[in-house]
């Protein structure tokens, strides 16, 4: 009999070919993800859950599901999953990393555009009809070239990022946990720096850092207010790696100058301070949106998911 799979959402079918060959697949919904009490109605007859990032899968999901054998996460980032619980179960976790590194990382770019050239407020300008036509002083924005950009998690999508930065014609900044090697530095024109002196230079802050308990609320009030008052904050990594309510106050008082957000601490809801602003580009969830990674992400997802249930090394476990 083939092990029994629950997928939470509707994906490109084309990534699905493999699971569908070798498992029998349950895709619960098209249009919405299960609640929790669906969840713990129907993981108890699954071999196996391929989840999203919406899907928390905690101790308790994981305890009503005496059969599970392993689970799949459709992302990168595995925050959404209790691993510490899985892995004292036994239970095998995958996730999706590489084949979504570009798209996160042009996403980045897309915001540090929009912002820095405030297209969203123009375009806004435009279809409310206040343009009169052409200003010298209408809508300025900061220009890049010359700039310098600092990279807080420099990861295959910070890495990403800053090559893309070569063109622009930026300078660089990078901090990470480790440091990287001589050689990657000399590539990608990185130059190390701590996190509050790459704050305190930078004319754009991109984050791409995993979340984790250590990174909660890292850029809190007190690092905004290391930043220059001209700069611009972009996330496209985890909310809850900015303190949503300390940005708001930040932006609106002019501590820095613009931000682009693609995460949100509590996604779907967004800071209410937030919407108010001029001064920040609010994107939902993002950076792996293209049709190509998300059909990549599929095919990973649910290879991962098949070779644990038949006995086989998945292409990324994220159990330590
Ligand atoms: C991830 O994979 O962690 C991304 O946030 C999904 O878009």
């Amino acid at each position: 009999m083939k092990p029994r799979v629950l997928v939470t959402r509707a994906l490109p079918e084309a990534g699905l070919r493999e699971l569908r060959e070798r498992c029998d697949v349950t895709v619960f919904s098209a249009e919405r993800q299960p609640t929790r009490a669906e969840l713990l109605e129907l993981l108890p007859s699954c071999d196996g859950l391929l989840c999203t990032l919406m899907d928390a899968v905690d101790d308790e999901l994981i305890a009503v599901a005496p059969n599970l054998k392993a689970i799949s996460n459709y992302a990168v980032g595995y925050d959404n999953i209790d691993v510490s619980a899985a892995t004292r179960r036994g239970l095998p976790v995958t996730n999706t990393p590489g084949v979504l590194t570009v798209a996160t990382a042009e996403m980045a770019w897309a915001l540090m555009m929009a912002v820095t050239r405030r297209i969203v407020e123009g375009d806004h300008y435009v279809r409310d009809g206040r343009w009169t036509g052409w200003s010298p002083m209408m809508l300025l924005g900061m220009e890049l070239a010359g700039k310098t950009l600092g990279i807080v998690g420099c990861g295959r999508i910070g890495l990403a990022v800053a090559k893309r930065a070569k063109a622009f014609e930026m300078q660089v900044l990078y901090t990470n946990r480790r440091r990287l090697d001589e050689a990657t530095e000399t590539e990608y024109g990185l130059q190390y720096a701590a996190l509050d002196d790459l704050l305190a230079a930078s004319d754009v802050v991109s984050l791409h850092l995993p979340y984790a308990q250590d990174s909660h609320h890292l850029i809190d009030r007190d690092k905004l207010h290391r930043m220059k008052p001209t700069a611009y904050l972009i996330n496209t990594a985890r909310g809850a790696v900015v303190d949503e309510a300390a940005l708001a106050a930040a932006l609106k008082e002019g501590r820095i100058a613009g931000a682009g957000l693609d995460v949100f601490e509590r996604e779907p809801a967004v800071h209410p301070d937030l919407l108010g602003l001029d001064n920040v580009v609010l994107a939902p969830h993002l950076g792996s949106a293209t049709l190509e990674t998300r059909t990549k992400m599929a095919e990973m997802a649910a290879v991962n998911l098949a070779r644990v249930l038949h006995g086989e090394h998945p292409l990324s476990l994220v159990n330590p």
